[in-house]
């Protein structure tokens, strides 16, 4: 089969590429390939051999077999990567023509490209696409942002592809511009989030509990028959299992403690601060992330401050069961987090979101998929403009239920010298959320009082400035 006959046209042929392809092709789309590797042209032909699939290694054929108007897609790494290509493909492409940026691109270089593309009167979609690769080969979830006449073009070929809940499709158009790609980002701070929360939970398992890696697998697996029940639980269960490739015991035992990052969690908290919205819990899973790359200097300074390596006295299934609860509060407080900065994005840049589609299209395909997401998905149906998960009628009572538990396990944590910057920051945001009285008020008058900053008076209209008596 040749002569513009393919419907969409993948650059990057890398394992997320490749199954992207596959999976459009398995849903009846003809679909070609193009990379400069022929290891992976050749890799994409023998696996999409019965299929409507063609993998080349030229641009110029690549493009030659593109139905017109194209749909040229990339799945290539951020920054620089995505600008090559477009220079690339530009000469080769006509007015009408549209790229889809399918990578986790940062949302103002995702801007910069739309005014750039729109000059040249091609079309650009910047659209989000979470699950890693098994997610892009079987359904992943999709988060289109851009021209609304674009993403009709493609509609029926992502709805296809991706992951399916209860028979709604885990992608829907979600605003114009580079709207696709700020809710990946969003979606990567939660990601962050919700894997520092299970990491310090297991830190409390493993080391004030003395939990074997066969109990810890029991404890996950377990916890994810309940509330707690997501991908990331379900993941972290096997992980217990897996033994060392390399030698005898587990897989996990083996793992430098340096955790890498691409970025996406650090920008979340950067426009997070930019926009002036509290996002306590994603903020200290960076900042994690960040302490753990000092290895050798933890390593020093743990000779030099030696822990107690205490162990927990008390009841052993109690602090479980305590501690379960503790991570679904954690968990809920990072979604709302996230959510909340969604809302006032969406307001800055004007994506006019509709947080509800948001909370379905995550609820299969991608890492953050959890049970939660169904409530958060109601909340959203109720009340539209909601401006806290947290204060959601149905939400609400869970979080009551269960804040004496995470002061429990954060007084605990204390007392055992673990760690858990996650777990206090959400309960820091739940409860200075729930506040009705904040010390600002002291900040206000320390500002005023050095540098004439003003402050505002309860009660009263206006702006004060005192002069302070100062000793
Ligand atoms: C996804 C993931 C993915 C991300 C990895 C690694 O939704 O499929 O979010 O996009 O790249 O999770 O991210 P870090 O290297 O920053 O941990």
């Amino acid at each position: 089969m040749s002569d513009s006959f393919y419907e969409l046209g993948m650059i990057g042929l890398g394992v997320m590429g490749r199954n992207l392809v596959l999976n459009f092709a398995d849903h009846g789309f003809p679909i070609a390939g193009f990379d400069k590797d022929t290891a992976k042209v050749v890799a994409l032909n023998k696996e999409g051999e019965w299929k409507k699939v063609k993998g080349v290694n030229t641009l110029n054929e690549f493009i030659s077999i593109l139905k017109k108007p194209r749909v040229v897609m990339m799945l290539v790494p951020s920054g620089d990567p995505v600008d090559s290509v477009i220079n690339d493909v530009l000469p080769y492409l006509e007015s009408g023509d549209l790229i889809i940026d399918g990578g986790n691109s940062h949302f103002t270089d995702t801007n910069k490209r739309f005014v750039e593309l729109e000059r040249k009167k091609i079309h650009f979609l910047g659209i989000g696409i979470s699950g890693g690769e098994n997610g892009a080969r079987f359904g992943p979830s999709m988060m289109p942002g851009g021209p609304a006449e674009a993403y009709e073009r493609i509609r029926l070929m992502f709805e296809a592809a991706s992951a399916k809940v209860n028979g709604s499709n885990c992608v829907e158009y979600l605003g114009p511009g580079s709207a696709g790609h700020y809710v990946k980002m969003v979606h990567n701070g939660i990601e962050y989030g919700l894997m520092q929360l299970i990491s310090e939970s297991y830190d409390l398992l493993k080391r004030g509990l003395n939990i074997s890696n066969d109990e810890l697998h029991e404890v996950y697996k377990l916890w994810n028959e309940t509330e707690l029940q997501s991908f990331l639980i379900e993941i972290t269960s096997d992980i217990f299992l897996q033994p060392d490739d390399k030698a005898s015991g587990r897989l996990i035992d083996k793992i430098l403690d340096r955790a890498k990052q691409k970025g996406t969690g650090k920008w979340t908290s950067q426009d997070a601060m930019n926009l002036q919205v509290p996002l306590n819990t994603v903020d200290a899973a960076v900042a994690m992330r960040d302490m753990s790359a000092y290895k050798s200097e933890r390593v020093n300074a743990a000779k030099i401050f030696p822990g107690k390596s205490l162990s927990y006295k008390g009841d052993k299934n109690d602090f479980i069961t305590k501690l379960r609860s503790a991570l679904y509060f954690s968990m809920i407080t990072t979604y709302a987090q996230g959510m909340a900065m969604l809302l006032s994005a969406s307001e800055e840049y004007k994506y006019n979101l509709k947080l509800r589609d948001v909370a379905r299209i995550w609820r299969g395909g991608c890492i953050i998929r959890a049970s939660l997401l169904e409530k958060i998905t109601k909340a959203f149906e109720v009340s539209s403009g909601l401006s806290n998960i947290l204060i959601d009628p149905a939400i609400s009572i869970e979080i009551n239920n269960r804040s004496n538990d995470i002061r429990f396990i954060t007084k605990a944590a204390i007392d055992l010298e673990i760690p858990v910057p996650a777990f206090s920051a959400s309960l820091a945001y739940f409860d200075s959320y729930r506040s009705a009285k904040l010390p600002a008020n002291l900040v206000q008058a320390q500002r005023d009082l050095f540098g004439a900053h003003t402050y505002e008076r309860i009660g009263e209209e206006g702006v004060y400035h005192t002069e302070w008596n100062k000793i």
